[in-house]
């Protein structure tokens, strides 16, 4: 079936363009000033809307096991979640058990993306141990388009943390085999004896998590890696950036020529540490935690001048009653939050709206980096003839509160309950089909795993 999606302002690299697409077979196939049909061709009109590729977020997890919970959002309920907010294409993670094999963990969640998935999905790898037998199946998987290998520094009682022994031959074999690391940034002892001095001084409330991952531990981390990563000629990306300092580390990277990119989250972007001061607290059980203001403003200042490439979601979601199972011990309260419905709409209003950055910035960040840099281009993250039909179509004038009995979640709270954001997203094209259209979903077509090509790559 074909469809032509009529009179959008199509949001571009130059701004606004008002154009036709045509969509038939799952790809975009004309764009035109007009284009005028015959026959059986259905109609999606939306003047006055801006229209955009399907949004690619990098980083989400669905099902995710911390601390004894499982994050509460599935593939069936989040992707559910991320089409109703014009993200159409999502990177989860594949994480192998102690002593399994990668080619086998990757199996394992391919799978279960497939039996639920409503979106189309990759899945970047986690390593969380090195030896001989794991570092030869990066060859193959980089071949077979799983092309990015993420390492966890913290986070030793979950037993993902590598120390920067391990990193070494890791980033090694992954740049020599045309592939990409991606890192969680926290420089672990430094997390560890903050953890360990409100441990053993029994003040564990939540509104110590702060303190106990502090800013510097960030911003060590990120300052070894990018060492390591230019000694080993091997890209690298990071993810959740969350402070000023690591920002500043990547953005001289950047300038001397390294390939570094940083990725920050609507949640360090709008949402701040006073939050710890709250009662609700330990709702906001993050890591690295929400910071100060003058972090949120560089990071919007490095999506301004190119330091953050991306703004990914660390979809990460926890009922009520898992986060405050164990509120009286904040090492004990599973971390995450949710995102990936509201990142396009946080970003447009608090972004956009606001004039802390462009149309094409939020193009950029949502759409167009994360789909590059992941080795989805050209097929996701852009409108041109030959590219996916994932289109979202975006209403800029409404402002609506944000309700999360309103949201696709499974998730009974969202960290923006409340606040008051412009712009929605009217429908959502996936594969050339409407799956959202003004606030009802509309065909249930099952997503695809999507293999990837090296970063800067051409997908499949
Ligand atoms: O608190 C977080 N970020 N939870 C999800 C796992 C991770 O660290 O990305
Ligand atoms: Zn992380």
């Amino acid at each position: 079936m074909s469809l032509l999606v009529r009179d959008g302002l199509l949001v571009s690299q130059d701004g606004l363009v008002r154009a036709d697409l045509l969509l038939e077979e799952g790809k975009i196939s004309r764009l035109e000033d007009r284009i005028a049909v015959r026959g059986s061709v259905d109609v999606l009109e939306v003047s006055g809307k801006l229209v955009l590729p399907g949004a690619v977020d990098p980083h989400v997890h669905m099902g995710f096991r911390f601390l004894g919970e499982g994050s509460c959002d599935d593939f069936p309920m989040g992707s559910r979640a991320a089409l109703a907010g014009g993200t159409t294409t999502l990177l989860d993670f594949a994480l192998p058990e102690l002593g399994q094999g990668l080619q086998h963990a990757v199996s394992s969640r391919v799978d279960e993306g497939l039996r639920g998935t409503h979106a189309d999905f990759g899945v970047h790898c986690i390593v969380r141990e090195i030896s001989d037998s794991v570092l030869a199946e990066i060859p193959t998987l980089v071949a077979a388009g799983v092309t990015s290998f993420k390492v966890f520094t913290a986070y030793d009682e979950q037993h993902l943390r590598l120390d920067a022994g391990e990193l070494v031959p890791l980033f090694e074999v992954v740049g020599r085999a045309g592939g990409m690391i991606t890192v969680h940034a926290e420089e672990p002892s430094i997390v560890n004896r903050c953890t360990g001095q409100f441990v053993a001084k029994e003040d564990v409330r939540p509104g110590n998590h702060p303190a106990a991952r502090p800013a510097i531990a960030e911003s060590a981390m990120v300052a070894l890696v990018i060492e390591i990563a230019g000694a080993t000629n091997c890209p690298v990306y990071f993810h959740h950036i969350s402070t000023a300092r690591a920002v500043s580390l990547i953005g001289a990277a950047k300038a001397a020529g390294q390939p570094v990119y940083a990725e920050t989250c609507p949640h360090y972007l709008l949402l701040d540490a006073g939050l710890y001061k709250q009662e609700n607290a330990v709702d906001y059980t993050v890591s690295p935690p929400l910071r100060q203001r003058v972090d949120q403003e560089r990071l919007w200042e490095g999506i301004r001048d190119g330091d953050i490439d991306t703004v990914g979601t660390d979809h990460c979601p926890f009922h009520r009653e898992q986060k405050r199972k164990t509120a009286e011990d904040f090492t004990r309260v599973p971390n995450g939050l949710s995102g990936v419905e509201m990142r396009l709409r946080l970003l447009y209003s608090a972004g956009v709206c606001e004039g802390r950055i462009s149309t094409k910035h939020w193009l950029d960040v949502c759409c167009k980096n994360p789909a590059y840099l992941f080795g989805l281009s050209p097929s996701k993250g852009e409108i041109s003839p030959g590219a996916d039909a994932d289109l979202v179509v975006f209403d800029p004038e409404p402002c609506v509160r944000v309700e999360s009995k309103r949201q696709h979640s499974a998730c009974d709270w969202d960290p923006y309950e409340g606040l008051e954001v412009q712009g929605a997203v009217t429908g959502t094209v996936r594969g050339g089909e409407v799956v959202w259209w003004e606030g009802a979903f509309r065909s249930a077509v099952p997503g695809r795993y999507r293999p990837r090509g090296p970063s800067g790559g051409s997908g499949a």
